[in-house]
């Protein structure tokens, strides 16, 4: 039976490509893609799932989710990274479709139809889980498992020196999730940093002549482009790809319990997420946390899904 999953991206090129491996793999059914802004603005997001979905053409089309804007979102600008559409500049051009539900609407109704046998996988800012969590009490009794790229346990953070992207974005809505009685699963940038795909992959992609092989042909080059200018990398984090792996390849992945919670007033620290690792933590443990890797087996794991088209 394959695993129902709904997916939460603000694409950018890893959410991209993560998209790819999802869609890709016959163990997940993808029951629906939700846009929420991070990367790019949320409209922009919104325009970016529907591109990306058009470009991939699935035999069973996921329901779309449109972003909106965050009500506590932290200014922040990644366009260097991924260009000002979020896609390099593949000036997708995008079916004008009938009005699409709001992400947070999407993801109640589908995890209200499937109670307890949904996995939310969030590679973008909290915001949307945190607002149909907010407009459904219920509902984080309901979801299976939430499983979040974000945060950082002991290294520094990414877009500032103590946060990571997604936490900072809304780390309100970080908080809300965070202290939320849902079953979590975090899987921070002291792992996914640890992973690096190099020019090789270009070699490793399924041929043009699939969707997947033309559609990461088209937005991976701008992706080595941004890390060479803005890290001085020869190669690309793939931060999202590296959380969908450990959904569905877990035992390449070493977890531990940990008690976490997220900063959102610090003037340095907003947006950073803190977990009570004393001698004798006084905290609740509130989620599992990927503490470490079998490196070479996810980026082998990774290409392997990425090929696994149809
Ligand atoms: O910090 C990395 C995360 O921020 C990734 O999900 C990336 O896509 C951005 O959302
Ligand atoms: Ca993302």
């Amino acid at each position: 039976m394959a695993r129902k999953v709904i997916i939460d991206v603000d694409p950018g090129i890893d959410d991209a490509m993560a998209l790819c491996m999802a869609l890709s793999n016959p163990e997940l059914d993808v029951l629906a893609v939700t846009a929420v802004g991070g990367n790019v603005a949320p409209a922009q997001a919104t325009r970016n799932v529907q591109a990306i979905i058009e470009q991939l053409d699935p035999s069973r089309w996921p329901r779309l989710g449109a972003a909106s804007e965050p009500d506590n979102r932290l200014a922040v600008d990644r366009r260097s990274l991924y260009g000002a559409d979020g896609l390099g500049g593949a000036g997708f051009v995008v079916a004008e479709r009938q009005h699409l539900l709001p992400s947070e609407k999407v993801i109640c109704d589908q995890v209200r139809d499937a109670p307890h046998s949904v996995t939310l996988i969030a590679l973008g800012p909290l915001t949307n889980i945190a607002r149909a969590f907010l407009r459904d009490p219920e509902l984080p009794s309901l979801v299976g498992r939430i499983v979040i790229m974000g945060g950082t346990v002991a290294g520094p953070g990414n877009i500032t020196p103590a946060a990571e992207f997604n936490m900072y974005c809304d780390p309100i809505a970080a908080q809300t999730v965070f202290r939320s009685l849902s079953t979590k699963t975090l899987i921070p940038l002291d792992v996914t940093n640890r992973i690096e795909l190099s020019y090789d992959l270009f070699n490793r992609l399924p041929s043009e002549s699939t969707r997947v092989g033309r559609l990461m042909r088209k937005l991976l080059p701008a992706a080595f482009r941004g890390y060479r200018q803005q890290f001085g990398l020869e190669g690309i984090h793939v931060h999202d790809s590296v959380t969908l792996a450990a959904v569905v390849h877990p035992e390449l992945f070493t977890m531990k319990s940990m008690a976490g919670d997220v900063e959102t007033q610090g003037e340095l620290t907003a947006g950073a997420t803190v977990f009570d690792r004393r001698r004798v933590p006084a905290w609740r443990h509130n989620m599992e946390v990927a503490v470490d890797v079998q490196r070479d087996a996810v980026v082998e794991a990774i290409l392997h899904d990425l090929c696994a088209v149809e």
